[in-house]
C-alpha cells in the first residue's frame, strides 16, 4: 500500500520547488495526469473490497484535492513572477526618437480633378462617367469620325483583341464618348450603374476620367486624364464656350493674370473647333505659369457638330452646344510646377511625398484656403 502522507509530502515539495510554469505543469501531469501517481491510486479503488474502498476513498480524494489546490496556488505565484519579468524586459524607452511614420498622399492628378469638379459644380455642371473600355461606336463613329478615316489612327489607339462578333473594343482615346452616352437615349441598360445614361437637354455635365493613347514624351503619357465638358441648350454659341473656359482658368489658377490663346483647330466632332493654350515658361527645371514665351495646349473644344447631335437623336435646329476636353495632368503640371508628365505615373513614392497632397488639407477651390 502506498504511503499517502509520504506521497503528499513528496508531491508538495516538488510543487514548491517548480521554478516556472513549465516545470509545474510537469509535476501536475506526473501527479494528476491520465496515468499520474494520484490518478493511478484513484483507479485502484475499483479493485478494493467495499470496506477498504470506504476507508481509502476519502483519503485519496482528499489527497487529490489538496494537491490540486497547491498546484493552483503555485501556478498563480509563478505566473505573477513571469509577468513581472516580462514587463521589466519589455519596458518602453521613452527617450528613443520615434520611427518616422510614412503617410499616404493624394496624387496631384486626383487633387486637380477634385478642384476641377468643385469649380465646375459651382457653375452648375453635374458629373457623368463612362467606361474606360469603349466600343468603336461611342469612341469614334457617333463622334463623326468617318469609317476607315485616318482620324481614327490619329489618336494612336490601343485596340483590344477582337471579340466573338469580330468587334475590336478600344481603350478610350478621349472622354468624348461619354458625351454620346449622356445625350443618347437608348433602351439598353448600362453595363454598370455608374455609367451615364441619356438625358434630355438642357445638359451641363463634366466627365472626369482616364484616357489612353500610345504616346510617351515629356508632355504625353500612354495613360492620362481628361475632364470633358458638354453643354447642350438653345442658342448656345462660341462666346459661352470662351467665357466658361476663361472663367475656369481664372478660378483654377487663382489669378486672372494667366494668359490664354484660342487657336483654330480640327476635331471631327466639333465645328468650329479650337484649342486653347496657356502662356508658360518651360526653359527652367520647373514650368512657370503667367510668364515666358512658351505655350502649353491644355484643352480642345468647339461647338458640337450637328452630325453628333443627330447621331444622338437630337435635332440640331433645336439644340446646340459646346464641348471641351481638358488635359488634367497638364493642368496639374502647370499649377504645381512639374516639368515631366511621365514622373506622375512612375509610381515613385519619393515623388509622391514631394508633390502629393494631404487628404486633410485640401485647398478649398471656392476660397483658395486650406
Ligand atoms: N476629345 C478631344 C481630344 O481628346 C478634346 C475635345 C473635347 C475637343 C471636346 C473638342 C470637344 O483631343
Amino acid at each position: 500500500m502506498t504511503d499517502l502522507s509520504q506521497l503528499e509530502a513528496e508531491l508538495s515539495a516538488r510543487i514548491d520547488a517548480a521554478a516556472d510554469t513549465g516545470a509545474l505543469e510537469a509535476v501536475r501531469v506526473a501527479a494528476l495526469g491520465k496515468s499520474g501517481q494520484v490518478s493511478e491510486l484513484l483507479k485502484s479503488l475499483g479493485g478494493l473490497s467495499p470496506e477498504a474502498r470506504r476507508e481509502q476513498g476519502p483519503l485519496i480524494n482528499g489527497l487529490r484535492d489538496r494537491i490540486t489546490t497547491r498546484i493552483a496556488g503555485r501556478k498563480a505565484t509563478l505566473e505573477a513572477v513571469e509577468l513581472d519579468a516580462q514587463l521589466a524586459a519589455g519596458r518602453l524607452d521613452l527617450s528613443l526618437p520615434p520611427r518616422p511614420r510614412r503617410k499616404g498622399a493624394v496624387h496631384p492628378t486626383m487633387q486637380v480633378m477634385d478642384e476641377m469638379v468643385a469649380i465646375f459644380a459651382e457653375m452648375g455642371f453635374a458629373v457623368a462617367e463612362g467606361p474606360d473600355i469603349e466600343d468603336d461606336f461611342h469612341n469614334f463613329t457617333a463622334l463623326n469620325f468617318p469609317p476607315k478615316h485616318p482620324a481614327r489612327e490619329m489618336h494612336d489607339t490601343f485596340f483590344l483583341q477582337a471579340g466573338a462578333e469580330g468587334e475590336r473594343k478600344v481603350l478610350r482615346t478621349h472622354t468624348s464618348p461619354v458625351q454620346v452616352r449622356v445625350m443618347q437615349k437608348t433602351n439598353q441598360k448600362p453595363a454598370a450603374p455608374w455609367i451615364a445614361t441619356g438625358q434630355d437637354p438642357p445638359i451641363r455635365v463634366i466627365v472626369p476620367g482616364r484616357t489612353y493613347r500610345s504616346d510617351s514624351d515629356a508632355t504625353h503619357t500612354p495613360m492620362f486624364h481628361q475632364v470633358e465638358g458638354l453643354v447642350i441648350d438653345r442658342a448656345i454659341h462660341m462666346g459661352h464656350l470662351r467665357w466658361t473656359l476663361d472663367a475656369f482658368i481664372a478660378r483654377y489658377f487663382e489669378t486672372s493674370a494667366v494668359e490664354t490663346r484660342f487657336r483654330p483647330h480640327h476635331f471631327p466632332f466639333t465645328e468650329p473647333s479650337a484649342e486653347m493654350d496657356v502662356r508658360c515658361d518651360r526653359s527652367g527645371s520647373e514650368i512657370r505659369i503667367g510668364q515666358g514665351s512658351d505655350w502649353m495646349e491644355i484643352v480642345g473644344c468647339g461647338m458640337v457638330h450637328p452630325n453628333v447631335l443627330r447621331n444622338c437623336g437630337l435635332d440640331p435646329d433645336e439644340w446646340q452646344g459646346f464641348a471641351f476636353g481638358f488635359g488634367v495632368d497638364r493642368l496639374g503640371a502647370l499649377k504645381y510646377g512639374m516639368p515631366d508628365l511621365r514622373d506622375m505615373f512612375a509610381a515613385d513614392t519619393r515623388w509622391l511625398a514631394h508633390y502629393g497632397f494631404s487628404p486633410f488639407a485640401m485647398p478649398n477651390p471656392a476660397t483658395g484656403l486650406s
